[in-house]
């Protein structure tokens, strides 16, 4: 923590300074608080550089080997993942129109935005959706869930939708809380995890999930471009009888071209590249680090908000690791404050989408981020709302957000569980206002 904190100097060291321009060296780099795509590390970003390969070919089968090996322990299963050159929502779309069909009765859950796009691709293909509804800025009840499946009585309910982490609401669901209750009525359940996936345990096998999509932009670090399907047993035999009609984003022709090695259709394989290095990274990391490192980041920028007056949006046991959502202050312009934050400091943060626009402003936590770059963040913000014409107290949501690295890296206390079990603690830490 010893960097001095101003506007080029806060960089973590992983990106080689270049030659300026203008001459001299040039070793400031922009960083993407938005919550995906992130920053990219210079070694994912150096994997894009190799040469091309068939895709067709020995090396490329054992490129989708390796990825699929690597997803896995992330996805919590033994069981068929289907690796699609698309963004996150192909791999939603993919999800059901390869398990349902036209005029099967649907319940979706969502606690955002992203919630509702499920929801909202299921209609377009004709399914009866039926919706369970969360006042946003909180997580699904577990009991509401539960009660409104046991209402079920005659098993009309064909499928449930759920969201794993809401990236507009900066929202963590309890997956494991919500897995009872589906597992008691046993429909088909589709989980997104786009911006959740490895930033907490999931453990699909264990939990009865049928589908979790997840995509490369977001936690993994990688560029955007591979979304990943994982599918329980029943669900690949479910892939037989979809009614929907699809070609592109069928998940029996990508189960099919996945056993020979290959995708059904021209994959990307340069961000191929960059996944199996970023999926290389996180292993080397280690899962429980990772859980652990995006639930500080969180909480030293909630801390660092609150400590400039500032509320956050996701209520307390609701919040994300990987995004953190704030109130807009009433009488800032908060087009400017991130319009500043950008072009003079580098640092990207994303407004709210659709209703929550000028309402919410959005910090992610993933990528390839130091605890010193989320200190200088929050001193940025600091410096700009205090040109806007805020009244904050000086330096106080760094050291809010220091306070909060240094507790959570305190040496374990004898006897103190929470520290000595990574996954507990991550999931400990994940929560705290
Ligand atoms: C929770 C969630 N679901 C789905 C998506 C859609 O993913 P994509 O933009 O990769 O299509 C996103 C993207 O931000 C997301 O955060």
């Amino acid at each position: 923590m010893s960097r001095t904190l101003s506007k080029d100097c806060i960089r973590p060291n992983t990106t080689p300074p270049q030659a300026s321009p203008r001459g001299g060296v040039h070793i400031k780099r922009e960083l993407l608080f938005i919550p995906g795509p992130v920053t990219v590390s210079a070694p994912v970003l150096e994997s894009l550089r190799r040469p091309l390969i068939d895709h067709r070919g020995p090396a490329f089968a054992q490129l989708i080997e390796r990825i699929t090996h690597q997803l896995r322990p992330l996805f919590g299963t033994s069981g068929a993942i289907a690796i699609l050159g698309s963004s996150g929502t192909g791999g939603m779309e993919a999800a059901l129109v390869s398990l349902f069909s036209p005029g099967d009765r649907l319940l979706a859950c969502p606690v955002g935005l992203f919630g509702l796009r499920f929801a909202e691709i299921a209609r377009a293909y004709g399914c009866d959706v039926e919706i369970l509804e969360t006042e946003f800025g909180n997580a699904l009840d577990p009991n509401r869930l539960a009660e409104r499946l046991r209402a079920d009585r005659k098993r009309q309910i064909d499928g449930i939708l759920l969201t794993h982490n809401e990236t507009s609401t900066g929202v963590q669901n309890d997956l494991a809380a919500l897995s009872r209750g589906v597992a008691d009525h046993g429909a088909m359940t589709l989980v997104d995890s786009v911006s959740g996936l490895g930033a907490s345990d999931v453990r699909m096998d264990e939990w009865g999930f049928d589908a979790v999509v997840a995509a490369s932009q977001k936690v993994l670090a990688a560029p955007p471009g591979v979304a990943m399907v994982a599918l329980s047993d029943r669900a690949v035999d479910r892939l037989e009888t979809s009614e929907v009609p699809s070609f592109y984003f069928n998940l029996r022709k990508a189960l099919d071209f996945g056993a020979l090695g290959q995708t059904p259709w021209t994959p990307p394989v340069s961000t191929l590249f960059a996944v199996e290095t970023a999926l290389d990274r996180y292993a080397a990391e280690g899962a429980s680090n990772v859980w652990q490192r995006l639930a500080s980041y969180a909480a030293a920028i909630r801390a660092g908000a609150q400590a400039l007056g500032l509320d956050l949006f996701s209520r307390a046991n609701a919040h994300s690791n990987t995004v953190v959502a704030v109130n807009i202050h009433s009488g800032i312009d908060f087009g400017a404050v991130l319009r500043t934050l950008r072009e003079e400091y580098g640092m990207t943060l994303s407004g709210g989408q659709e209703h929550l626009r000028g309402k919410i402003f959005r910090i992610g936590t993933m990528g390839d981020l130091a605890q010193t770059d989320v200190i200088a963040l929050l001193s940025a913000v600091e410096a700009v709302l205090t040109e806007a014409g805020m009244s904050v107290k000086k330096g106080s949501a760094a050291k809010a957000a220091l306070e909060v690295f240094l507790r959570l890296e305190e040496p374990p206390i004898r006897g103190d569980a929470r520290r000595t079990d990574g996954r507990r603690a991550a999931q400990t830490m994940a929560m705290p206002t």
